[in-house]
């Protein structure tokens, strides 16, 4: 038995699921191509608990941008050590951070921080609901596990049924849904929040664009959940890829390379409700995060760190679209560059699916990791692109021969 199976095993009897978040669960049917635990990680590579390297391409699902352990991000964490963590009035590192988020992030006339994603999202409803003081939103995309925001699954997972009265699901992409459902609920309407780009689907902005036209027809604020586009499709997110300005919006993911923090921007008019009532937490200003996030953005902005994480993407989308024409697979390279989605699109979907299960095992198994979603970072130089392109090759013309064999036993590998 392998050290880590008999870790993981240790794992599920202490702790559901063996981990702390969903996309980390080992998928079961990958079995033991997927590493069940990270050990370490540098630049763009990662080991597992049995030594073994991978080329990461999930990068802690989004928020390595630059590289693991990146020199000039650590040490700037080792720095503030030496000064402390927490304090218990301000750091002054707070407003260094607050001017370069305010010069990179397009609607950003005030900010405030927080440790994860979910949290600036539930910041920026809050505000929504405070300054308009309606009670209704409506979502669209993942934005987290809060109440609000899991209506969806709700009483299973314990949130009242009563929510589903105050929150209405747009499926993402869907004008002709989001138009119906802001011409019902109207003025009951307080914000609605949105991710600005879905990898497979719409990468023109035109369905965030849609949704900025109509929230400000309705007097409805429009709140931008740029957890993990914002710091990766551009410096400034989706905001400055697609001019669209959001009344709020909340940035996490990407910002500090790793290291827990958050942040809720918008227009003046908005942030100042917080001079009115109390949103409060005593780690939202724990300076390690800080001093990474300042560092990170730093050197985003002096090295150009998207154009790298531009031309190496579309390196990747080009690579993938050459192979599978060589290999004869009906596929294609979708999304943009930083973070794209490599599909194989024959008319049969569960031929897709299975294809795609069988690549990303061989692709597992040579020490690629990926699965669904691709992610850039600035230390995948190009011959760390080429190397993996080269394993795709190898493993997808293993997956096809292996597809005809395995047909009746593969199943869709989704949670
Ligand atoms: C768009 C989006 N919003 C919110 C979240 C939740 O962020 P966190 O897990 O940091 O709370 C995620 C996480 O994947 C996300 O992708």
């Amino acid at each position: 038995m392998k050290i880590s199976d008999r870790h993981f095993e240790e794992a599920l009897k202490l702790i559901p699921w063996g981990t702390q978040t969903n996309a980390k669960r080992p998928f079961p049917q990958f079995d033991d191509t997927m590493p069940k635990f990270i050990d370490r990680g540098k630049g763009c590579r990662i080991w597992d608990m049995e030594g073994k390297e991978y080329i990461d391409f999930r990068l802690a699902l989004g928020p390595i941008t630059l590289g693991y352990c990146y020199d000039e991000v650590d040490d700037a964490v080792r720095e503030q050590m030496k000064k402390g963590v927490l304090f218990s009035m301000a750091s002054p590192l707070e407003l260094e951070l607050a001017q370069l988020l305010h010069e990179a992030i397009p609607n950003a006339e005030m900010v405030r921080f927080m440790k994860t994603g979910e949290d600036a999202n539930l910041c920026n409803v809050r505000i929504a609901r405070a300054y308009t003081r309606r009670d209704m939103i409506l979502i669209s995309g993942y934005h987290g596990y809060p109440d609000w925001f899991a209506v969806d699954d709700s009483p299973k997972n314990g949130v009242p049924a009563i929510l589903k009265d105050y929150v209405k699901i747009i499926p993402w992409g869907n004008c002709d849904e989001a138009e119906r459902l802001i011409k019902q609920y109207n003025e009951r309407i307080a914000c609605v929040v949105s991710i600005p780009y879905d990898q497979n689907e719409d990468i023109s902005g035109s369905y965030i664009k849609h949704l900025r036209k109509l929230t400000q027809e309705h007097g409805i604020l429009l709140v931008m959940d740029e957890v993990w586009t914002g710091f990766r499709l551009a410096y400034g997110g989706a905001q400055e890829l697609y001019g669209v300005k959001a009344d709020l919006a909340s940035y996490a993911k990407a910002m500090a390379n790793g290291y827990p923090i958050s942040t809720y921007v918008g227009k003046r008019q908005y942030m100042e409700t917080l001079n009115t009532f109390r949103m409060t937490t005593t780690y939202a200003g724990e300076t390690l995060s800080i001093a990474a996030a300042i560092a990170t953005l730093k050197i985003m902005k002096r090295e150009k760190v998207h154009d790298h994480l531009n031309a190496m993407g579309r390196r990747l989308m080009d690579g993938f679209n050459r192979i599978a024409a060589e290999c004869g697979v009906q596929a294609h390279a979708a999304g943009l560059p930083p973070s794209p989605y490599l599909k194989f699109d024959t008319p049969d979907k569960d031929y897709n699916e299975r294809l795609e299960y069988l690549w990303f095992r061989e692709l597992l198994r040579d020490g690629v990791f990926v699965v669904l979603r691709w992610f850039i970072c600035y230390s995948h130089k190009p011959s760390d692109i080429d190397e993996a392109l080269e394993k795709a090759q190898k493993a997808l013309k293993q997956a096809l021969e292996a597809e005809p064999k395995e047909r009746e036993t593969t199943k869709p590998f989704y949670w």
